[in-house]
């Protein structure tokens, strides 16, 4: 009798718990240089870039704080010159502390955009990749179309054709070694989630939910409205059983999360051509210099909307 009193209770208490989370860090302003590291690494995926350390970032004025927004720039002044080995200087930064279930928001005012740009916000973990798992969240090259949020994970996981999103489902199978490492990405399904029309709007949220049973993506644009009031709010709790249908859903059907996903930081970083932003035929679509390095080195002033405004970035777990 008390055994099915005590089962009941806790049954009860996981409905009534899901989807609820309590804040457990608020970032913001100057808060970003405590709550993130640079990272000053080559570039994986051959960007004409040059990940500055957070003493040059703040000496060079690339990264810095007003008020409550956190701003984060490549360089825009400095002409490289030909034949150097180091490129533009921009940015990586990886979060000091790492998420396993979780909530992130992206309260999001400015992105990079143009062309040679490759910005992105996403998460990976430090075992190897891509045993870790990685979520791109926001994603996308030389300012063009929609944002595609996608994972890449080791082979045997899939997702299902039929979901409950408002995304298109690009690719079913996010196993990294697939589709050239496209992982099983969805493409957003308002030209307002990404480049120009995202800063023309002043841009929007951005949040992931991650638990062993999803990770589900959503995206509400500063001007379409819709944005919940908890998320709106960025205040102590949030609870996403109320953020209706997000943009794109990874149900764990045929991906065990906890066996894909290792505890992940969260990891903004800007690169420069590179392997997808300076492939021929995707500058030529944009309608971009053919010679994304040579444009890079000599066009600083390009690169002026290269850059990342922050109103916020807060944890929930
Ligand atoms: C920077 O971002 C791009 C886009 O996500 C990624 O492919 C690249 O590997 C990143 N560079 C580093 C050093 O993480
Ligand atoms: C979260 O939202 C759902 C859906 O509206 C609701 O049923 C539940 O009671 C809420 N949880 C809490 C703790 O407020």
């Amino acid at each position: 009798m008390k055994t099915t009193a005590f089962i009941a209770t806790i049954s009860l208490a996981a409905t009534v718990f899901a989807g609820q989370y309590s804040r457990t860090q608020n970032i913001v302003g100057a808060g970003f240089f405590n709550a993130f590291e640079f990272q000053a690494i080559p570039d994986p995926t051959h960007g004409r870039v040059n990940y500055v350390d957070m003493p040059t970032a703040q000496a060079l004025n690339l990264a810095y704080a007003a008020g409550n927004t956190f701003f984060l720039h490549a360089d825009a002044t400095t002409v490289i010159p030909d034949g150097s080995p180091q490129g533009r200087n921009s940015f990586r930064l990886m979060s000091r502390a790492s998420y396993a279930n979780h909530v992130a928001i992206f309260d999001i005012q400015h992105m990079p955009q143009g062309c040679g740009t490759w910005p992105a916000v996403w998460e990976t973990g430090d075992t190897p990749w891509p045993a870790c798992g990685e979520v791109d969240i926001l994603e996308g090259v030389n300012g063009q179309g929609t944002n595609t949020i996608s994972l890449h994970t080791n082979p045997g996981c899939t997702m299902p054709a039929i979901r409950t999103q408002t995304g298109t489902s690009l690719q079913l199978d996010c196993d990294a070694e697939a589709d050239g490492n496209a992982g099983c990405g969805v493409l957003a399904p308002f030209a307002t989630s990404f480049g120009p029309t995202f800063n023309g709007y002043s841009g929007g949220w951005y949040a992931i939910e991650r638990t062993d049973a999803f990770i589900n993506i959503w995206f509400w644009s500063r001007v379409n409205g819709g944005v919940p009031a908890d998320v709106y709010a960025g205040g102590g709790t949030v609870n996403t059983s109320t953020w209706g249908t997000p943009t794109a859903s990874f149900p764990s059907t045929s991906c065990n999360i906890p066996q894909f996903f290792s505890r992940h930081n969260i990891i903004i970083n800007l690169t420069l051509c590179g392997d997808w932003a300076g492939a021929p035929s995707v500058l030529a679509a944009a309608g971009c210099p053919p010679n994304c390095n040579s444009f890079v080195d000599a066009n600083p002033g390009a690169f002026r909307d290269a850059y990342f405004a922050f109103n916020a970035i807060n944890v929930y777990e």
